[in-house]
């Protein structure tokens, strides 16, 4: 499974890189306005693109199918790994559509239905993003919605990618990958906290502290 870092933050996303432990990033306008007040959004966008080896998602902000796609154009010419975002709207589709005859590549964001999803495949994105935090947090169950629409992607052999979006918690990525979706985005203090187990402490402690006995380096 693809982990993409979910952030818009290049000091998140060169640790991670860094690491060799992200396949791509994803922002939306509420991450890029978290980092960039008073920065050129282009310059910034083009930043995040080479500091990653991968796709990074850029959101369109216009609502309407004409404007998406000349701002999708746009974004798409900052670099060759620039994926267009469009939301989950009819005209988002139709937008999504129109970009991928262009030849680029589409994330349709915003997807909180099984019915959203099926639509997005049939409109030829390269990615889907069912948004599973948001949906736990009315008290939905958000990877039956991942569950549902890989089962409908494989019974019909659509070739677009489920990017589990609106990641909260280590188990929510695990479930993600049980289920097979082909990505997962992630916020970076989800991506470390995936490292971490109280045993691997507790065993470096004492292992440090059993060959400090020896009184010797290596
Ligand atoms: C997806 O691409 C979105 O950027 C993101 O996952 C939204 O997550 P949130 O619900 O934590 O804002």
């Amino acid at each position: 499974m693809k982990i993409f870092l979910d952030t818009a933050d290049l000091g998140e996303i060169r640790r991670a890189a860094d690491a060799g432990l992200i396949d791509g990033v994803t922002t939306n306008p509420s991450l890029v306005a978290k980092v960039g007040g008073g920065r050129d959004i282009t310059e910034l966008y083009r930043e995040i693109c080479e500091a990653v080896d991968g796709p990074v998602s850029l959101e369109v902000i216009a609502v309407d199918r004409e404007t998406m796609v000349s701002e999708g154009r746009k974004l798409a010419a900052i670099h060759e790994n620039a994926v267009v975002k469009v939301p989950l709207t009819e005209d988002g589709l139709k937008a999504c559509r129109d970009l991928v005859k262009e030849g680029h590549r589409v994330n349709v964001t915003l997807c909180f239905s099984v019915s959203q999803a099926l639509l997005a495949a049939k409109a030829g994105a390269s990615y889907v993003s069912p948004f599973v935090g948001r949906i736990d947090d009315v008290s939905g169950e958000g990877m039956q919605l991942i569950h549902q629409i890989r089962q409908i992607y494989d019974n019909y052999g659509y070739e677009t990618e489920i990017l589990a979006a609106s990641i909260r918690h280590p188990m929510h990525v695990v479930e993600a990958m049980l289920i097979g979706a082909d990505c997962c985005t992630i916020p970076s203090g989800v991506l470390w906290q995936l490292s971490k187990h109280p045993l691997t402490d507790k065993g470096l402690d004492a292992f440090l502290k059993d060959w400090g006995g020896l009184g010797t380096t290596l």
